[in-house]
């Protein structure tokens, strides 16, 4: 079943870091991708930036061989349409030199969707934004997009938003978080808001609990350096998990309107129980992976992959959060990441209440509560489990079944990546799913405490077995509530 595209308008899309890691696996491909779907108009150009002193020709080989690295089918023609409208430019912005290239390369396109993405070091956003401003290349049709880590805490998140807003207006910042791009993610909103059935039940009366798991059989590899300096916390829960959080939180937008839905999210965190010492001690659990066992073969631990002795760098955490308003009183968040576990797999369980009274004799088995489980990835679908009569019994026993319903399964198309609709979004202006300035400070003020009290404790992460679900005390920090991880 081909996708059902939306028109996007001609565009320069000028990507900073255009030779690095995010421009290899992720851009280049999404680009291809929308090339392939045709939603790329006609005279729109892909302009890639670095320091390098290479051709454009040099960058399409460059290009190619990424795009081969990274795609599974290659179709010659479409592959040739894409990389004519490639092109590289050098700038080295450290040494702030070679921006006249890119004014000449942009010079009379003041008319179509100017995009710049800065896909580099944040220590760079500033300089990059400065410079786009004082070479005037700033148009009406502005955009910028920035990755994360958008800060290491609330104050130099607030001062990076400060500089960029400085340059540019906030409906011009676009800052990403993929995983409001999945697709499963996208359809947690259709679920919550195009169905009848669900909305009322969607309180503390009807749901137990909410479990939010993001888990990696991959280790930290090459990142190792930049990893070390961020810790899962910072690099997974800050942006990722409590995003996933707010939508499964929040209250119904008004619209899809961007700002009907960021309103909605920065009511969730900030209504987020901040933690005392106390309670980050009780409530939440780092651990940093050893050596062991993932995906049927030896690897090796953080310590060894980070080539140093010593690290209190957190590569898992799980946390038992609470939501203080009307909606969630009550009912736990317990959320948990880790790099080297024993699956992958992401996934968002809504575990509801047990029924108040059985009707059903004793012989009838147990009447499990039923739970709502959407799976990110892999195997991107909703799973419905409910209690019905066995129909292999001819007494009353009661089963429990999956209502299953597998996306590929159903509707047999390409799952696109996240990058490919939030590259489309950005360039049509739409900032639903980015966030905005106010949710990542938001976010950084409930988890800057929990960093500032790891930082006071003098007990290490706890370390854990690669290919495992974690330290122990995880297990324990759900259990003690009467409650285990949702796994199967
Ligand atoms: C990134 C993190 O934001 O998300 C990585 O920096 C992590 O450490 C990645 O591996 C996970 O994304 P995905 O889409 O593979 O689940």
């Amino acid at each position: 079943m081909p996708a059902q595209l939306t028109d996007v308008p001609s565009f320069d899309l000028v990507v900073f870091g255009g030779t690095g890691d995010l421009a290899h696996r992720k851009l280049l491909p999404a680009l291809y991708y929308r090339e392939l779907g045709n939603q790329i108009p006609t005279d729109a150009r892909i302009i890639a930036v670095s320091r390098r002193n290479i051709s454009s020709e040099e960058y399409r080989n460059w290009a190619l061989n990424a795009l081969n690295d990274h795609l599974d089918e290659i179709d010659d023609d479409i592959m040739a349409r894409f990389l004519e409208r490639v092109q590289y430019v050098s700038v080295d912005v450290s040494a702030n030199t070679g921006w006249e290239n890119l004014e000449t390369a942009l010079a009379g396109r003041e008319d179509v969707v100017r995009a710049f993405y800065l896909s580099v070091s944040p220590d760079l956003f500033g300089t990059i934004c400065s410079a786009i401003g004082s070479h005037g290349l700033i148009t009406d049709k502005t955009r910028v997009t920035i990755e994360k880590p958008i800060g290491k805490n609330g104050t130099s998140a607030h001062e990076l938003n400060e500089t960029i807003g400085s340059v540019f207006k906030e409906e011009q910042i676009f800052r990403i978080d993929h995983y409001l791009g999945k697709e499963t993610v996208q359809n947690l909103m259709a679920l919550r808001f195009a169905n009848a059935m669900f909305e009322p039940l969607w309180n503390s009366t009807h749901i137990d609990h909410v479990q939010i798991t993001v888990a990696e059989t991959l280790g930290v590899e090459s990142r190792a350096g930049y990893y070390d300096t961020a810790g899962a916390l910072r690099d997974m829960v800050q942006n990722h998990l409590l995003q996933l959080l707010c939508l499964v939180a929040m209250e119904p937008p008004e619209s899809m309107h961007a700002d009907s839905v960021r309103d909605e999210k920065l009511k969730v965190l900030k209504a987020l129980k901040p933690m005392d010492a106390s309670g980050v001690a009780r409530n939440t659990v780092r651990g940093q992976y050893r050596a062991g066992a993932s995906a049927g073969g030896a690897v090796s631990g953080y310590l060894q992959e980070l080539g140093k002795d010593h690290s209190n760098t957190e590569t898992f955490v799980a946390a038992k959060l609470e939501i203080a308003n009307w909606r969630w009183g009550s009912v736990p968040f317990y959320l948990r990441t880790g790099k080297r576990l024993a699956n992958r797999i992401s996934e968002i369980v809504i575990q509801f209440r047990d029924l108040p009274h059985s009707i059903f004799p004793e012989d009838a088995g147990t009447i499990k509560a039923n739970q709502l489980v959407i799976r990110l990835q892999p195997d991107e679908g909703v799973k419905m489990k409910v209690m019905i009569k066995d129909p292999s019994s001819s007494n009353m026993r009661l089963r429990e079944v999956s209502l299953d319903m597998s996306f590929a399964a159903t509707f047999n198309v390409r799952n696109p990546d996240a990058y490919e609709r939030l590259l489309m979004d950005m360039i049509r202006g739409n900032q639903t799913l980015f966030m905005r300035r106010d949710e990542v400070e938001a976010a950084w003020a409930w988890i800057d405490p929990i960093l500032k009290h790891w930082g006071n404790d003098r007990e290490p992460p706890k370390g854990y077995t690669s290919g495992t679900w974690g330290p122990s005390a995880s297990i324990a920090l759900i259990e003690r509530d009467g409650r285990t991880w949702h796994e199967e």
